[in-house]
C-alpha cells in the first residue's frame, strides 16, 4: 500500500507527523511531498526520517531529476493524501494549475485523491473554497470535512483539521472499497441522530427508553460506504461509531435538540432515528431524592420536538423521520411526516415480531411526501438503512428526476 501524503504550509502541518505515523501503523509506505510554505510550518527532515523516504520539496530539487519525479511518485501511489489543505491549495487543485510539487503530483495522478481541509473559518465558508471544493467532489476527489473549534487564528467555527485518527481510517476506507461499490451520496452531508435520549430525574437515577442505536449506526456506516460525509449525534449506546464520522455524544433530549441544530446547516441529509424521550421530570433536584414510605409524584413535562424543528428549518434539505407505533402505523405515519414537513417517514410496528428495540433486523414501511409507500420486509439494519439511502437517491437526489417532474 502505497500512500503520498501531501503537506501544505498552514498551522496543522505539525498533525501530518501523526497521520504518517498512523498510516504506517496500517502498513503503508508513505512518501511525503511538501508545498514551499509547508516548509515554513515544519521542517523537510522530519517527514524524512519518519518516512524513511525522501521528501519532495522542490521540482527542480537537484539529484532527483535523472527520472521525473512528480510522474514517478504519481505511478507508484495507490492513493494520494493531502492533510492539511490550504484553501490555495484547493484552489490550485482546482482550476489545474502545477507549479509546485504536490500541483505536479497532482495532475499526474491517476489514483484515488484524499484531501483534509484546514483554514480559518471565513476562509472555509468563502464562496471561492466552496466552489473549488465542488468542483475536486465532482470529480471524485474526497473531502474529509474539518472539524469545528477554537482555530489557531482565535476564531471559532468549522475549519480545524480533522484528527488523524478519523482523517487514515477514511483513507483506509477509500483504500479497502470495491470498484462496484455504490458511491451514490458522495457530496452529500448527512447528520444521523441515534440512540436514546436520557432526562435525570435527580443526580442519581434518570428515565430512558431501550432504543440502543442500531439502526442509526447501521445508517452511519450506509451513508460513509457510499461516499457520503457523516456526523452521527448519539445517545448512550454500547456501540462503537464507526471512525470516519464526527461523533457527538449527548444525554438528554436538550443536548440532542442543541447538537442537532447546530449542526443543521452544514447537512444535506437528516436523518432521525433516535428514539428521543418525550417527556422530562419538570424539577431535576441538585440532591438525590431520599426514601419514603409515601409513594412518589414526579410531574414530566415535554420535550422540545428535535424533529418537527428540523422540518420548520430544513430548506432544501431531504429529511426522514422514524416512527414507531404499536396500532395503525400506516395512518400515524402519515400524519407524522405532513406534521413535520418530512420527505420520508420510516414507519416501524415496534410490537411486530423481528423489529424495533435491540435487535439486529427491522421491517416497516417506508412513506414519502409523493405519497409513495414502499414495504420493507424483515431484513438487517444495515440492509434497512441501505434501502433507505436508495430510496432518497432514486427518488429525490437523481438528476433526472426533479421536484417539477413530480408535478
Ligand atoms: N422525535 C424528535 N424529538 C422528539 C420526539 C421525537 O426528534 N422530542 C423524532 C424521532 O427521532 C422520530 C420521530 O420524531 O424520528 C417520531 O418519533 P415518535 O416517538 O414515533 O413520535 P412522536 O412525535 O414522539 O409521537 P408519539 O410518541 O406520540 O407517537
Amino acid at each position: 500500500m502505497n500512500i503520498i501524503l501531501g503537506v501544505t504550509g498552514c498551522i496543522g502541518a505539525y498533525k501530518a507527523a501523526e497521520v504518517l505515523r498512523q498510516l504506517q501503523e496500517q502498513g503503508a509506505t508513505v512518501r511525503v511531498v511538501m508545498t514551499p510554505s509547508a516548509r515554513q510550518f515544519i521542517a523537510p527532515l522530519t517527514f524524512e526520517a519518519l518516512s524513511g523516504q525522501p521528501v519532495l520539496t522542490d521540482l527542480f530539487q537537484p539529484g532527483l531529476n535523472t527520472r521525473i519525479k512528480h510522474i514517478e511518485i504519481a505511478r507508484w501511489a495507490d492513493l494520494l493524501l493531502v492533510a492539511p489543505a490550504t484553501a490555495h491549495i484547493i484552489a490550485k487543485f482546482a482550476h489545474g494549475l502545477a507549479d509546485d510539487p504536490l500541483t505536479t503530483v497532482y495532475i499526474s495522478a491517476t489514483c484515488p485523491t484524499v484531501i483534509a481541509p484546514a483554514m480559518n473559518v471565513e476562509m472555509w465558508r468563502h464562496a471561492a473554497t466552496q466552489e473549488n471544493i465542488a468542483t475536486l467532489r465532482a470529480r471524485g476527489v474526497e473531502i474529509i470535512e474539518p472539524e469545528s473549534g477554537f482555530l489557531a487564528c482565535g476564531e471559532v467555527g468549522p475549519g480545524r483539521l480533522a484528527e488523524p485518527a478519523r482523517i487514515v481510517a477514511r483513507v483506509m476506507a477509500v483504500l479497502r472499497r470495491p470498484s462496484s461499490e455504490r458511491r451514490d451520496l458522495v457530496g452529500q452531508h448527512v447528520l444521523i441522530t441515534a440512540g436514546p435520549t436520557c432526562e435525570d430525574i435527580d443526580p442519581v437515577r434518570f428515565i430512558t427508553n431501550r432504543s440502543s442505536g442500531k439502526m442509526g449506526y447501521a445508517l452511519a456506516e450506509a451513508a460513509l460506504a457510499r461516499g457520503a460525509d457523516v456526523t452521527l449525534i448519539s445517545g448512550p449506546t454500547h456501540l462503537r461509531p464507526p471512525r470516519e464520522a464526527r461523533f457527538i455524544s449527548v444525554w438528554s433530549t436538550e443536548e440532542m435538540y442543541e447538537a442537532v441544530m447546530r449542526h443543521v446547516n452544514e447537512a444535506t441529509i437528516i436523518v432521525k432515528a433516535a428514539a428521543v424521550a418525550d417527556f422530562r421530570p419538570r424539577e431535576r433536584p441538585s440532591s438525590k431524592i431520599k426514601k419514603s414510605p409515601e409513594p412518589l409524584h414526579i410531574e414530566l413535562e415535554p420535550t422540545p420536538d428535535i424533529l418537527a424543528e428540523v422540518g420548520r428549518r430544513k430548506g432544501h434539505r431531504l429529511v426522514v423521520g422514524f416512527a414507531a407505533e404499536t396500532d395503525h402505523p400506516i395512518e400515524h405515519g402519515r400524519q407524522k411526516l405532513a406534521q413535520k414537513n418530512l420527505d420520508v417517514i420510516v414507519v416501524n410496528d415496534v410490537t411486530a415480531e423481528g423489529a424495533g428495540f435491540d435487535v439486529d433486523t427491522n421491517r416497516g414501511t417506508l412513506i414519502d411526501r409523493r405519497g409513495d409507500i414502499v414495504e420493507l420486509p424483515l431484513m438487517s439494519k444495515r440492509e434497512m438503512a441501505d434501502r433507505i439511502f436508495d430510496h432518497l437517491v432514486e427518488a429525490f437526489l437523481r438528476p433526472e428526476r426533479t421536484e417539477s417532474d413530480e408535478e
